[in-house]
């Protein structure tokens, strides 16, 4: 990533401003980029919401979100006092017309008052179903483009999720094509801006050596885990409408496995990238009815203990119908029908009230061809398995057989271990720092493509079906809070397969 220039600097206005985003992710992520002195200046902040608020009580809550959540603390009140000047608020629904006017006399005042120019960000942080009155609002008040007369630049930032099913993500993306064009939008899908999750890339590319092992000759199989340990959180009625699928796979697990099948681009830019990512999801076998129950499971927690605390069922939380089917727990079995991972199963699963909070890209290679420690028949060589672990305890092991000491032959698994806060130490920035500063220089190569969001919802729509189509509460797999998912997940994996124990 090049270094921010004055080009980059810009004024955001972030819809949803009161909201949960905001107040953990967005301003925590702005205040640590302008802490370490990358955030392009000058710039500005203009949170609009419905909640009533004056710039002063806007200020005080973010300072509030920043002491609670940011990765860098204020240190001095001078400090602080520098960063809120550049946090203004303004109140409105954004999906009444009647809020634009006045923005965009609040944003020019701003521009002057602060000098940031022309550039724009919107980033749209309300709930999603107001994104597509949201975009249609900005077009008609002229605001997806610079102020007349400048030559600034306006881009737009949308939150997942990006539609619910197929046909709502497609109507979504033409909305958004009938006011910006696609070089301004931005999809964000904060996995991509991890940095284990760039690593991934980095891994494959800056190594020579994994590159002739990275297919089906060597390759048996790909499991993709994203386990947590918390419920809902309060998150019950939009949590509702999301299921496991929708809120994790859809988007963050399909982009994992895009980025460990994908081909190397020409060049590490925004095109060539997502060009590959998306001929993955082109590549990923449809799910057909009749295979349904062999290639997805679903589940949905239970009371139980995690961390040792007793934790209430999912049909106990707030916002939850007692009735509810959503799905807490997803497992795939999904095969990417081409030249190099043809045969290859990828196995995917996430879940909320896991066991563990893990998350990790293992990957199986294929047991060796002929094993010939045959006087010793009850010795068995483990296939290696290489296991990059996103978070937490961020790092990378490649596990291989060794000879256990000692007089008789004995193998034994041992790990080679790459640690990355022993190995880069410090705190490695957050996701939303990454992705704001990529939005501001332009680069949205860390950011999904329409095409590729429309693939991804055609594949996961037949699945989505399915499940709709099963309402009865009797029927859906209920695990146990603290265990890892359903005992169904188990028979996804054939031939012998199994779960890597996290
Ligand atoms: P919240 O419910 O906390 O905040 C939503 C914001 O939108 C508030 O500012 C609220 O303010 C405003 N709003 C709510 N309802 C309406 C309405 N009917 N009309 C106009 N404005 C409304 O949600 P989050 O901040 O958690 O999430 C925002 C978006 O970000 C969602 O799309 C979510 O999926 C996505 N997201 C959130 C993550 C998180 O960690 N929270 C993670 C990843 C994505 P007011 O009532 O004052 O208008
Ligand atoms: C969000 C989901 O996109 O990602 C949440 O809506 C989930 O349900 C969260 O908890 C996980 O993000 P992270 O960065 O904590 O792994």
């Amino acid at each position: 990533m090049s270094k921010a220039t004055a080009e980059d600097s810009c004024t955001l206005v972030i819809f949803g401003a009161s909201g949960d985003l905001a107040r953990r992710k967005l301003v925590p992520a702005l205040w640590s980029m302008f802490q370490g002195r990358v955030l392009p200046e000058p710039f500005a902040v203009i949170g609009v919401a419905r909640s009533p608020m004056t710039d002063e009580q806007f200020r005080a809550r973010m300072r509030e979100a920043i002491t609670e959540f940011a990765r860098v603390q204020p240190p001095t009140q001078k400090v602080w006092d520098r960063f809120a000047q550049a946090l203004y608020y303004h109140a409105g629904d954004p999906a009444s017309p009647e809020l634009y006017g006045g923005l965009s006399e609040h944003l020019r005042r701003v521009e002057h008052e602060r000098g940031t120019g022309p550039n724009r960000l919107f980033y749209c942080a309300t709930p999603p179903s107001l994104y597509p009155p949201l975009v249609r609002r900005l077009g008609e008040a002229g605001l997806n483009r610079p102020p007349e007369g400048n030559d600034g630049w306006v881009r737009i930032i949308i939150e997942k999720p990006f539609g619910r099913d197929l046909s709502s993500a497609r109507a979504l993306n033409q909305e958004v094509a009938s006011v910006f064009s696609e070089e301004q939008v931005y999809r964000i899908d904060h996995y991509l801006g991890k940095e284990t999750v760039q690593n991934i890339l980095v891994f494959r590319w800056a190594n020579g050596i994994f590159e002739p092992l990275w297919n089906r000759n060597h390759v048996d199989h790909v499991q993709i885990t994203v386990g947590e340990t918390i419920g809902v959180e309060g998150r019950g009625a939009y949590y509702e409408e999301a299921g496991a699928l929708r809120d994790m796979i859809q988007n963050h697990i399909l982009q994992l496995l895009c980025l460990v099948a994908m081909e190397p681009p020409v060049t590490f830019d925004s095109d060539p990238v997502r060009d590959e990512k998306t001929k993955v999801m082109r590549a990923i076998r449809p799910i057909s009815p009749p295979e349904m129950d062999r290639v997805a499971v679903r589940g949905q927690y239970g009371a139980g203990f995690v961390a040792g605390r007793r934790v209430v069922a999912y049909r106990e939380e707030k916002g939850v119908s007692p009735d509810s089917i959503t799905e807490t727990y997803a497992a795939l079995r999904l095969e990417v029908d081409n030249w190099r991972w043809a045969g290859v199963p990828f196995f995917l699963r996430t879940g909320k009230r896991l066991a563990k909070r893990a998350s990790e890209i293992a990957v199986q290679f294929r047991s060796t061809p002929h094993l010939v420690f045959r006087r010793n028949p009850e010795i068995l060589a483990e296939p290696n398995l290489l296991v990059l672990r996103i978070q937490p305890d961020e790092g990378m092991s490649l596990s291989f057989g060794a000879k256990l000491p000692g007089q008789e032959l004995r193998i034994k698994p041992v790990e080679m271990d790459f640690d990355y806060g022993r190995a880069f130490g410090g705190e490695p920035p957050e996701a939303y720092e990454r992705l704001l500063l990529d939005a501001m220089k332009g680069d949205a190569t860390l950011y999904a493509r329409g095409d590729w969001v429309e693939n991804a919802w055609e594949l996961l729509t037949p699945v989505l079906d399915a499940w709709a189509s099963i309402d009865d509460p009797g029927k859906i797999p209920i695990y146990e809070a603290g265990t890892w998912g359903p005992s169904a997940a188990d028979a996804l994996m054939d031939k012998g397969r199994h779960w890597h124990r996290l």
